[in-house]
């Protein structure tokens, strides 16, 4: 949490705020839960993605649409796939506020704060930027506001309608194999759907064909913004967090008696708690205890991050004693923050092949437990940077700099994001076949 320098400014800003319309409503809220139930019950995917950080400065429509896009290209070719329900929930229209290691940064051996993003303060490395200023909370949540209108409209304007399914490609990735692949899946939907119509099947009698559902989410860090967006439910009296769909507890902060699980406790979101290598199997089910006492299928999504070497020491365990408990949650993978090194050039970067190794292990593990890979959290854009090495056009080390755009951790750009659903298509489909017949 940052020392805001006047408690008492934030403290009205905070005030200020709890008057502002909500950016979700809790039906939405129980709607998203309701499909990751799904999830647990192993009958769909979920998929999470967007920015690391989302920032002022990176706040434009395009940017938005084509993050968006991407996530659209990758459900679907896990849809066509998996045969199952893709889950969409974005790291987007929220996602500000990061936790950060250490107090203080150090450069040229000037120590001053640490950014913990544009919710709080400012990138740029002098004193004056680093300040935390509680006003830009507010600016913040319009910027969530704008973002979350433009996503509604994506969803259900037209743009997500199925027939657009071969316009979602984006130029600039013509180059690599996997947007051949793609216009492949595209050029099959395609024909399905024309059969589907002769049938009568079509977006005018199937309204689920010309739009789809997509939720916001984001790490709930900064408890005061939270707390300012949680309001009361006047359909059922629940408490709910209407900064987001999906909020989810940092490795950081998901210790027993934390403030931010005290936070999540008193609120009905579907909830999300990432789950690095100091997670003890023990102090997992304090969590899951405190968290979801009902034991309700949706509420809970686990989502592991331990990095590629690490799944096969520590994912186990953690499932075997979920499972022994009979407690229901979303297993989801997050391949990206247990893989992040320091490159020759200093910029932290992400080897695209720890990416996938990590993503494929996980997969064997729920394969060998009997439990249901439930699904991915990644930090993407639908921007041509580079900020993760290797995929099909390799980014090399030397080029990381090329388009290095992020405000914390390093993004896959489109091209590897959907590469990256091709291998995961890979393992749903095997999945698939393994299922019995009738649940295939
Ligand atoms: C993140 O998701 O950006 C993040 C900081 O993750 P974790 O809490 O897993 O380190
Ligand atoms: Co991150």
């Amino acid at each position: 949490m940052p020392a805001w320098p006047d408690p008492a400014r934030a403290a009205a800003v905070e005030a200020e705020m709890r008057s502002y319309p909500p950016l979700v409503f809790a039906g939405e809220a129980r709607d998203l839960k309701a499909r990751l139930a799904e999830v647990v019950a192993g009958r769909a995917f979920l998929l999470q993605g967007g920015d690391c950080a989302e920032s002022f400065a990176e706040f434009h429509p395009n940017t938005i649409r084509d993050t968006f896009r991407v996530l659209l290209q990758m459900a679907v070719t896990l849809t066509f796939a998996s045969h199952m329900p893709v889950v969409k929930v974005g790291r987007m229209a929220g996602q500000f506020a990061k936790p950060r290691s250490a107090d203080m940064e150090e450069q040229g051996g000037v120590a001053l704060p640490s950014y913990r993003g544009d919710i709080v303060n400012d990138i740029g490395f002098d004193p004056e930027a680093r300040v935390p200023d509680p006003e830009r909370q507010k600016r913040a949540y319009m910027q969530a506001a704008a973002t979350l209108n433009l996503l509604r409209a994506l969803a259900t304007g037209g743009y997500a309608n199925l027939h657009q399914v071969h316009k979602w490609n984006l130029d600039f990735m013509a180059r690599s194999p996997w947007a051949e692949r793609y216009a492949e899946v595209a050029t099959r939907i395609g024909e399905a759907l024309a059969f589907m119509e002769a049938c009568g099947i079509s977006p005018d009698t199937v309204p689920q064909l010309k739009g789809t559902e997509f939720y916001t989410s984001h790490e709930a860090l900064l408890l005061g913004y939270e707390e300012a967006m949680t309001r009361q439910d006047s359909l059922t009296g629940d408490w709910v967090d209407t900064s987001a769909h999906f909020l989810w507890i940092g490795d950081r902060t998901r210790f027993q008696g934390s403030a931010h699980v005290e936070f999540l406790r008193g609120v009905v979101n579907p909830i999300g708690i990432k789950c690095g290598p100091t997670l003890t199997a023990d102090d997992l089910l304090r969590l899951i205890d405190t968290l979801n006492p009902a034991n309700e299928p949706g509420r809970l999504t686990l989502i592991s991050r331990f990095g590629a070497d690490r799944v096969e020491a520590h994912l186990p365990g953690l499932v075997r004693a979920v499972r022994r408990e009979g407690r229901h949650v979303v297993w989801s993978c997050d391949p990206m923050h247990g893989n992040t090194i320091k490159s020759a050039s200093g910029l932290k970067t992400r080897p695209f092949d720890r990416i996938l190794a990590e993503v494929r292990q996980v997969f064997a593990v729920h394969r060998a437990e009997g439990t249901h890979p439930g699904g991915i959290h990644i930090e993407m854009t639908g921007q041509n940077v580079t900020e993760c090495t290797g995929g099909a056009i390799a980014v090399t080390d030397e080029a990381l700099a090329d388009r290095y755009h992020t405000h914390c951790d390093p993004r896959l750009n489109a091209s590897q994001a959907l590469e990256l659903a091709f291998l995961l298509a890979e393992e749903l489909a095997e999945a698939r076949k393994r299922r019995p017949a009738a649940a295939a």
